[in-house]
């Protein structure tokens, strides 16, 4: 390669700025910035960690609120909306979203994830991606991978087992780029089993390139960049952010020596371009905001995404008269998004207590702080002046939660307890006033079980963006019926959660020893007790289900059930699809979720539901052939209002797919009588096991199942010469050269046996 190309090729591949790409040859540079709910553009300084300001832009519910609206179309449409803000600053890429999974609560980014499963993260994942797309902005979909702490976050190594990485944490990125194409992958900080992913030729090529046929640009996150030469040659394309030249100049000079295929920098070159082609073609200057509908979508997506978690005896909605005690600090001052990079400066924010009252002009409001969130600690006049007006009032709402201090990028949460002075006010304001209702306000999930025996009502809606406020009151007073369903499940304990050994590691080593058992498919699988399961949410309206009819349509399966709006209000209910394999010969997780789709219904009203179950999220990854299988077999499969308020079942059979694992000497007997060919020929030669009945069971075990585990070559050596190796080996060419059986499972060169 001529010398100047390869160093415009190699500047290619760094930011120009921070927030910039470079100005090569006759290409402009093009601005990537945060996201994901916001743009946050800044004008003056510049940082990664949201110090510096932005210039004014719609606050949208962070993804671990607008998740819970579990709305595909809510999510494409602000997706949507935030791409038009996009395209009306000029910037030509949104990074985000973020789809980490939620491994354990104590994660400090959580806020800006989208749930503990894999499934629901990959479809509304991809319906965001949709959305900003759509209008010609770009997307980076992030942090690509298993960046599932803060703790050493740039150092730390994610120790992950190949099914759980598969089926787990991968799961939902490859739904995103399969579906959705998003023109960038931002790498994470951290290391997965100990190679730092900016430079790890397996996830940044084999996997995202190779098997899921990514096209776009692998972006760092800012700063992920260790060895600019090593991650151009595992696949990374523009590291970011400008570095002063040193990677460029590294990049040279390992061509120039032979160190670094110039093939790898033509081709990252070669993705830049593309994206800086596409992006800038897409450019639109007629696009104009309109600030009030983008504040009113806001409203709208953070109405959908309040969970009503718990309404005994009916409490909400409230009677917008009467007398009504607001108390609690974030009524007042509401949080509404996390800390960090994805800060985004709100073009103006409604205020909770605000919004009560002019939803309730006729009731008496008296609001009191009850606690402060400075950092200051109890403070026993606030509670008596809240208490004070509990006493007086009909009701009280009693706002609660975390504040900026207690989560954020950055570090990790201590514990999942809400504050113990908050805790302290509610039970004081409970001793003197039966109803109360609490909302809920925080990024990371809370433990709930000190506050269900004291509020008979609770509505959570994690953190709604600037349009909360005015979407609290609709919910409360019944303006809307909420229909959000929770994301991540709200354990009974932190000690009861699946990471909590192992989190968040030591020595730079995190090792995810829950394996698959991740949120609920924990608490299923070890039969626990939790305050509210994954997927739980309530209405002002009741549902019924019925007329459950499952059947195969080739690899998939279409699930079809009646829903009733068996109440009195309209309401919308999101059906939710779970799978199990019961007989499967893999370890399993009892039920996960494999689809879900939201119905409104009118009082009355009944409609049929269809979900079309993918292939993709039946699949389990086999480990002996490095594969995604569908295993042949029979496949349970429950509707219902949530992980475990499951309302109907049925079963049906998949053909699936056959895996072939070649017999080598160190296969068992077991592996063997299995197999189709060799079976057959072993169990004419062996002696068959002692019976009980021919009074040859004195060892008291059984002989059969003893011998199954015996590897072919040490039952060889045990023959004492009655079978030879070259008979064993003569077996295992025949039985190896037969094709599979009806499978399509390649032939794995070389591939070990499996124990
Ligand atoms: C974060 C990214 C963010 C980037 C740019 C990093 O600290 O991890 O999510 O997009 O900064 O602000």
């Amino acid at each position: 390669m001529p010398e100047s190309d390869l160093t415009a090729d190699a500047s290619l591949g760094s930011g120009g700025s921070f927030w910039t790409t470079k100005a090569v040859g006759g290409l402009p540079p093009i601005m990537l910035t945060d996201g994901p709910h916001g743009v946050r553009k800044q004008q003056g300084s510049v940082d990664h960690l949201g110090l510096a300001a932005s210039v004014p832009a719609t606050c949208f519910p962070p993804l671990a609120g607008l998740g819970q609206s579990w709305d595909v179309d809510l999510v494409a449409a602000v997706g949507a909306a935030l791409g038009r803000e996009c395209q009306q600053q000029d910037v030509r890429v949104l990074l985000g979203p973020g789809i980490n999974i939620r491994r354990s609560p104590l994660g400090g980014r959580n806020f800006e994830y989208l749930s503990e499963d894999p499934h629901i993260s990959g479809v509304l994942g991809a319906a965001w991606v949709r959305g900003v797309q759509g209008e010609g902005v770009g997307t980076s979909l992030k942090h690509y991978a298993l960046n599932n702490q803060e703790d050493d976050r740039m150092r730390v190594s994610a120790d992950v087992d190949p099914r759980p990485l598969r089926e787990v944490y991968l799961r939902g990125f490859r739904r995103v780029v399969q579906d959705a194409q998003p023109w960038t992958v931002m790498c994470s900080y951290n290391r997965v089993n100990g190679v730092h992913v900016s430079q790890d030729p397996f996830l940044l090529t084999r996997v995202l390139r190779d098997e899921w046929g990514f096209a776009g640009v692998v972006v760092s996150d800012w700063g992920a960049v260790r060895d600019r030469v090593a991650a151009v040659a595992a696949g990374l394309d523009l590291q970011m952010p400008y570095d002063g030249g040193a990677g460029d100049a590294a990049v040279v000079a390992a061509v120039e020596n032979g160190a670094l295929d110039a093939a790898a920098v033509e081709r990252a070159a070669a993705r830049v371009t593309a994206l800086v082609e596409k992006a800038t073609a897409a450019q639109r200057s007629d696009v104009t905001v309109d600030a009030d509908a983008h504040h009113e979508l806001a409203r709208e997506a953070a109405s959908r995404s309040i969970v009503l978690i718990r309404n005994d005896g009916d409490l909400l909605p409230l009677t917008p008269a009467g007398s009504i005690a607001v108390i609690g600090e974030f009524a007042r001052t509401p949080r509404y998004q996390g800390g960090g990079s994805s800060h985004v400066n709100a073009t103006r924010v409604d205020i909770p207590i605000d919004e009560i009252r002019s939803a309730a002009a006729e009731a008496d409001i008296t609001f009191a702080p009850g606690f402060t969130v400075d950092g200051s600690g109890p403070d026993g006049a606030l509670v008596d002046e809240a208490v004070a007006i509990a006493a007086d009032s009909d009701v009280a709402v009693v706002f609660l939660g975390l504040d900026a201090s207690q989560e954020s990028e950055g570090f990790d949460r201590e514990s999942i307890d809400l504050p113990a002075e908050q805790l302290d006010l509610l039970a004081a304001v409970a001793a003197v006033q039966p109803r109360v209702v609490v909302v809920l306000q925080h990024g990371g999930v809370v433990r709930l079980a000190p506050v269900v025996p004291v509020a008979a009502a609770m509505i959570d809606g994690a953190l709604l963006g600037q349009g909360g406020g005015a979407a609290i009151a609709r919910v409360l007073f019944g303006a809307v019926n909420p229909s959000a369903r929770l994301t991540e499940t709200v354990p009974l304990r932190l000690e009861e959660t699946p990471a909590f050994l192992d989190f968040p590691g030591e020595h730079q080593h995190v090792r995810y020893g829950e394996g698959l058992f991740v949120g609920y498919r924990w608490y299923d699988t070890r039969g626990l007790d939790v305050t509210f399961p994954f997927g739980h949410g309530l209405s002002y309206t009741t549902f019924g289900y019925d007329g459950l009819e499952v059947r195969a349509e080739g690899e998939s399966i279409r699930v079809a059930v009646r829903v009733t709006n068996t109440g009195s209000r309209a309401g919308r209910e999101i059906v939710q699809v779970y799978a199990a394999v019961p007989g499967s010969a893999q370890v399993r997780v009892p039920r996960a979720l494999v689809g879900f789709a939201a119905v409104e219904l009118e009082p009355s009203e009944q409609r049929r539901v269809e979900v079309v179950v993918d292939r993709r999220d039946l699949e389990y990854w086999d480990i002996r052939v490095d594969r995604f299988v569908l295993e042949p077999g029979t496949y349970e499969i429950s509707v219902g209002a949530s992980s475990r308020d499951l309302r109907a079942s049925a079963t049906v059979d998949l053909v699936g797919d056959t895996v072939t694992v070649p017999l080598t000497v160190e296969s068992t007997i077991g592996e063997a009588m299995a197999h189709p060919i060799a079976g057959p020929v072993l169990r004419q030669v062996l002696p068959a096991p002692p019976t009980s009945e021919d009074g040859g069971d004195g060892l008291g075990v059984d002989m059969a199942r003893m011998m199954a585990s015996i590897p072919l070559e040490r039952a060889i050596a045990m023959s004492g010469g009655a079978a030879t190796r070259e008979q064993l080996e003569q077996l295992l060419a025949v039985a190896n050269a037969a094709p599979p059986v009806g499978g399509d499972a390649p032939e794995p060169a070389g591939s070990p046996p499996v124990d």
